[in-house]
């Protein structure tokens, strides 16, 4: 078994631990606060290849492994989860779902603009009444010629505001569950796509979270990803590569809250001696860090899967469940180890605190993690 990154994927590593610990992390606690990620960090990372990076060049993409993108998303949630959340939500469920299941003619016509980061990519499944019932939805869809015409309401949409390209998920026939669902290319200026509102959350603030009524929307045929009816497999298969992501975001996060409170722990004093000649912190510090090397392994044994077309299915829920927890454990043990300065936003471990929570609830919570996990077992 090889656990070394390529002489490639280092260089990817470094580019972006170079890029997240000079330029993001100093206006980390800035993009919290404003709610919003620069323009100009936008610009960056479109300048490192970041917003397409393992698309192929001649999309626009940089052509890199899937790990390469993991470590990516790992460096940059490290000081900037908020960033971190937005690249992988585009990546991974928007440009990956059209490279890996669009025709030529929606290759060619969408991918240069999401890797070049002029559009920035959602994911349009999760309704009021459809969120780990997936197969739930009732936005409807309706054949008119050569267009489909689609009502409904869609939440919690991960760069929604950007109003750039989302992936849509509609149905033709409720009763038919997964089997009645196709997915589609929309454009979120199209009209009818109506933006009702950016919600205000405990943490990523940096990051829009947008809920959408489609009224009348209408949608070309060329637009449809995949088969009619095909739309679930769809969601789901693209939700594998997604929940790598998200174990790489988590475990990102848990190492930047490990790292602030080892730093914090080698110069506080107290009873006259740095807090780290104590076993409590010790003691603290080792298990972070062994729950940090788990979640890290985990991750990227299922990023290889992918890299060596293996779907890792159940690899990718273990690594989401066990990552997400260990950066709230981590988070929770590094604002222990900060004591008051943990809690006060002077410090980055109270946003990160903030920030992991969702980890274990998004791109399925972690009951559906075991409830995929579990499956799979029984099922082998
Ligand atoms: N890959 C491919 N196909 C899959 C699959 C997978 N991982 N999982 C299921 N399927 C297929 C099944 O084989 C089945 O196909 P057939 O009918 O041909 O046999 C079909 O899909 C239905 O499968 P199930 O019977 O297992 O479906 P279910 O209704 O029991 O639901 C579920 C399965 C795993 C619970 C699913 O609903 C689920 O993942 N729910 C969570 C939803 C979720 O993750 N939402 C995230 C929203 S996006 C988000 O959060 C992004 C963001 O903005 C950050």
């Amino acid at each position: 078994m090889n656990f070394e990154l390529t002489s490639e994927e280092k260089l990817v590593q470094e580019t972006a631990r170079e890029f997240a610990q000079k330029e993001l992390k100093p206006i980390a606690s800035e993009i919290d606060k404003n709610h919003k990620i620069p323009d100009e960090i936008i610009k960056k990372l479109s300048e490192l290849g970041f917003f397409g990076v393992y698309i192929p060049e001649e999309y626009g993409g940089a052509g890199l492994s899937f790990l390469s993108y993991i470590l990516v998303v790992e460096e940059i949630s490290k000081v900037c989860a908020s960033t971190g959340v937005m690249l992988s939500v585009h990546n991974s469920l928007t440009c990956n779902s059209i490279y890996m299941l669009g025709t030529e003619e929606q290759r060619s016509k969408y991918l240069p603009e999401l890797t070049s980061g002029k559009k920035i990519g959602c994911f349009m499944l999760t309704e009021p009444e459809a969120g780990s019932d997936a197969a739930n939805i009732s936005t409807s869809i309706e054949k008119e010629g050569d267009f489909y015409v689609v009502n409904g309401n869609k939440i919690f949409v991960t760069n929604g505001g950007y109003r750039g390209y989302g992936i849509l998920f509609a149905t033709h026939n409720k009763s038919l569950r997964h089997r009645g669902i196709s997915s589609f290319i929309l454009d979120l200026e199209t009209e009818g796509v109506n933006l009702t509102r950016n919600e205000d959350k405990m943490g990523l603030k940096g990051t829009y979270t947008s809920a959408f009524s489609l009224d009348s929307v209408r949608i070309s045929k060329e637009n449809i990803l995949a088969e009619e009816g095909k739309g679930f497999k769809v969601a789901m298969e693209l939700l594998d590569s997604g929940r790598v992501s998200i174990a790489a975001q988590a475990l990102g996060m848990a190492e930047g809250a490990f790292d602030s409170a080892f730093e914090y722990s080698k110069t506080r004093k107290q009873f006259g001696k740095t807090i780290n000649s104590f076993q409590a912190i010790q003691f603290k510090i080792a298990d972070m860090a062994m729950k940090i090397e788990a979640a890290r392994l985990l991750t990227y044994r299922a990023a290889s899967m992918k890299d060596n077309h293996k779907n890792p299915i159940l690899e990718a829920s273990i690594a989401k469940t066990y990552a997400s927890e260990t950066a709230n454990y981590v988070a929770k043990e590094a604002m222990q180890i900060l004591g008051g300065y943990g809690y006060i936003t002077e410090y980055d471990v109270e946003r990160i605190y903030r920030d992991a929570r969702i980890t274990e609830i998004y791109e399925g919570s972690n009951e559906i993690q075991r409830m995929v996990i579990s499956r799979m077992l029984l099922n082998k």
